[in-house]
């Protein structure tokens, strides 16, 4: 197995300095930069939109990896593209034609991924398994910071390690939600190789979070 990457969501950064806290993140040697985007419908929260994203962009050439909760989601693939996304992930249920909105990322040259709420089955990706860069597995529901892991998704976790593998492919398998030093080893078991932490990375203020990270990724 690939080792664990770790990618700090922005929802828990203080949002009044984002550039300064995303270059903090860089430099505490966050693989990704997890981006979540909220449109008060999809989800009962509201984030940022892709003129973030554009304007983070100068601050770190980490890999953004934006996680779209909204929906319609097909008008606004290619904004977020543009905006500088390295992989835009998006639920089967925000949009009607699941393959097509694939089609639309991978067409931008960004890679593609699909979000698996905790009530949504593995089989929503199965039959796009060959488009797909990356799978998140939802460990809470959608659409806030700070809530606990729902353990039973280390049972999807499981199952989609076992689907990756005999894919063949190299599909990212990220959880999100809850992740902290008492999840992060289980997650990690179950077979997710990335994961999304926003309270438990940015937690401590800036001179903390090298530590977090190395914490969450299984160095002590
Ligand atoms: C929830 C978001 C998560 C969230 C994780 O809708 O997708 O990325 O920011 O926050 P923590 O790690 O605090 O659960
Ligand atoms: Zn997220």
């Amino acid at each position: 197995q690939q080792s664990i990457r770790i990618a700090p969501s922005i929802l828990s950064a203080d949002f009044a300095r984002l550039g300064e806290e995303v270059r903090a993140m860089d430099a505490a040697g966050a693989d990704y930069i997890h981006v979540d985007v909220m449109d008060g419908h999809f989800v009962p929260n509201i984030t940022i939109g892709p003129s973030i994203v554009a304007a983070l962009r100068p601050h770190t050439k980490k890999t953004f990896d934006v996680h779209l909760m909204i929906a319609p989601v097909d008008p606004f693939i290619e904004g977020f593209a543009k905006a500088g996304a390295d992989i835009i992930s998006l639920h089967p249920e925000a949009g009607p034609h699941l393959h097509r909105s694939l089609q639309t990322i991978k067409g931008h040259g960004v890679k593609a991924g699909v979000v698996l709420n905790p009530a949504t089955p593995i089989s929503a990706v199965e039959t796009v398994i060959d488009m797909v860069d990356l799978i998140l597995v939802m460990s809470v529901n959608p659409g806030f910071g700070g809530q606990s892991f729902i353990t039973s998704q280390l049972e999807k976790i499981a199952s989609l390690r076992k689907l990756i593998d005999s894919s063949g492919r190299a599909i990212d398998l990220e959880v999100d939600g809850g992740i902290n030093l008492e999840t992060a080893p289980r997650a990690i078991a179950a077979g997710a190789d990335v994961l999304v932490a926003g309270t438990a990375s940015f937690t401590g203020g800036a001179n903390a979070y090298a530590r977090n990270i190395e914490q969450l990724r299984g160095g002590g």
